[in-house]
């Protein structure tokens, strides 16, 4: 597990089991300030050393969170809690898929051989 400390508190959490993400939170007051894009940022390049996908099952409030990290909904799921269930996204994201943003300044290909 990785923790997010700020001033000597814990602020966010994230663990992982195989390509599965486990128990990413953080704590409320401190949401939207990028504490949980750090803590997935952390676990992923340790992932795709073994992996081709990350997967999470998100809880309906986290898919948002997650589309905005490159993750696909992939299947609504009900997971059996006693007589209740909760509802959870399985969300997937490709280790390897190149992210075309980040091509945006790359030579064109006709470039290619002047710059050998
Ligand atoms: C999901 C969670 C971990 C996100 O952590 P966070 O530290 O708030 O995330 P970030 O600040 O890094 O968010 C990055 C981007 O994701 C998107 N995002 C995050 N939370 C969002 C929300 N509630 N609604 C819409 N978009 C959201 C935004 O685009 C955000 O960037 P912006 O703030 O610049 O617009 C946090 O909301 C949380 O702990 N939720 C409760 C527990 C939970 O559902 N965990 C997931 C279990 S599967």
């Amino acid at each position: 597990m990785f923790v997010a400390i700020e001033n000597n508190k814990i602020v966010g959490t994230i663990s992982f089991q195989g390509n599965k993400i486990k128990n990413l939170f953080t704590f409320p007051a401190k949401q939207r300030k990028g504490i949980g894009t750090k803590l997935l940022q952390k676990i992923e390049p340790i992932i795709k050393k073994r992996f081709k996908k990350i997967v999470v099952y998100s809880s309906l409030d986290a898919v948002p969170f997650y589309k905005k990290m490159n993750f696909e909904s992939k299947k609504k799921i009900i997971k059996k809690i006693d007589s209740t269930g909760i509802r959870q996204i399985l969300m997937e994201k490709n280790l390897q898929k190149i992210n075309k943003k980040n091509l945006g300044n790359l030579p064109k290909a006709e470039n290619f051989e002047s710059m050998i």
